[in-house]
């Protein structure tokens, strides 16, 4: 697969020579990055490598000392997190940041809400023992995110009561509510246990396949074989610098990725099976 175009329509999100300095340190030294359209992206590199710094960046959170960064074409490197935000870019943070009172499906409904009705909000927010009941528009697009999501069978528990791996679910739902081009996700797998990682990745598969939707995922993770597994093309960094930037076939192969990253052969035997899209079980609540 070759790069996609920088910006341009042919590309949802680029940056180029972004390059971010903390007093003396390069956290990142003139980094280029593409994500395609309707695809997963994989983000590693060993710790402190500055792949959280690069999301920050793409999400508008952090200005780059040099470099730039478009969205669909639009160049967007002076545009605030929010701006950034309404163009498309959503992002989902480690712990998820979950309203412990509220059921999955109110969180959903919340989240459509601030994309398609944000005035309906502040009724909302006025009495919030009582959410204003959803319109059949708003039930519609919810049924068919907790469909998506494996969590039909959760929608009427409260988050509280949800194990972790479920409340991730319910961050990359909240995204998806507002129709995005892209999300990005800092580690997305971490804590969870095999069967919740396995029924997220497969989740996220189903989700860049989606026809009608035009969504692509950027990753940074920390588990290699997942990223190996489930990505179309994978940016590699080490001490600020991008080493390579290619498919999963010729990352495992790149000598210097392994030397830095990988470090031997057996760390990228036994790559999970991702369950194929569609085949993802219930959630147990
Ligand atoms: N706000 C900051 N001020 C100073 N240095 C920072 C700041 N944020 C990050 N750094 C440094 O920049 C470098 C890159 O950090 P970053 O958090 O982006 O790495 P990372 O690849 O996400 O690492 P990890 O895998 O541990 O999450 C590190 O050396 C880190 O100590
Ligand atoms: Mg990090």
């Amino acid at each position: 697969m070759l790069e996609a175009g920088v910006g341009t329509e042919t590309s949802v999100l680029s940056a180029r020579g972004i390059t971010v300095r903390f007093g003396g340190l390069n956290a990142l030294s003139d980094v280029d990055l593409d994500v395609a359209p309707r695809s997963i992206a994989g983000l590693v590199g060993p710790n402190g490598a500055g792949k959280t710094t690069m999301l920050a960046v793409l999400s508008g959170l952090l200005r780059p000392t040099q470099g730039r960064v478009w969205l669909r074409g639009e160049d967007v490197t002076d545009a605030s997190a929010q701006a950034r935000a309404r163009g498309g870019i959503a992002r989902t943070f480690q712990q998820p940041e979950l309203f412990l009172g509220l059921t999955v499906r109110e969180h959903l409904v919340l989240a459509d809400r601030v994309h398609f009705a944000p005035r309906r909000l502040w009724s909302d927010m006025l009495d919030p023992r009582s959410l204003l009941p959803a319109s059949s528009a708003e039930n519609e697009r919810v049924d068919g995110l907790l469909e998506l999501l494996n969590l039909t069978r959760v929608a009427k528990a409260p988050v509280a009561a949800l194990p972790l791996g479920v409340c991730r679910l319910v961050e990359v739902g909240r995204a998806l509510a507002g129709q995005p081009h892209v999300i990005l996700l800092d580690e997305p797998l971490s804590g969870l246990d095999m069967k919740s990682s396995e029924n997220l990745l497969s989740v996220f598969q189903r989700v860049v396949a989606q026809t009608d939707r035009d969504v692509s995922l950027l990753m940074v993770e920390h588990d290699v074989a997942a990223v190996l597994a489930l990505s179309n093309w994978i940016f590699v960094l080490d001490f600020g610098e991008r080493i390579a930037a290619d498919c999963p076939d010729v990352i495992r192969r790149d000598p210097a990725v392994r030397s830095a990253y990988l470090g031997d052969e057996e760390s990228v035997e036994g790559e999970p099976e991702v369950p194929v899209a569609g085949e993802g079980g219930e959630v147990e609540p």
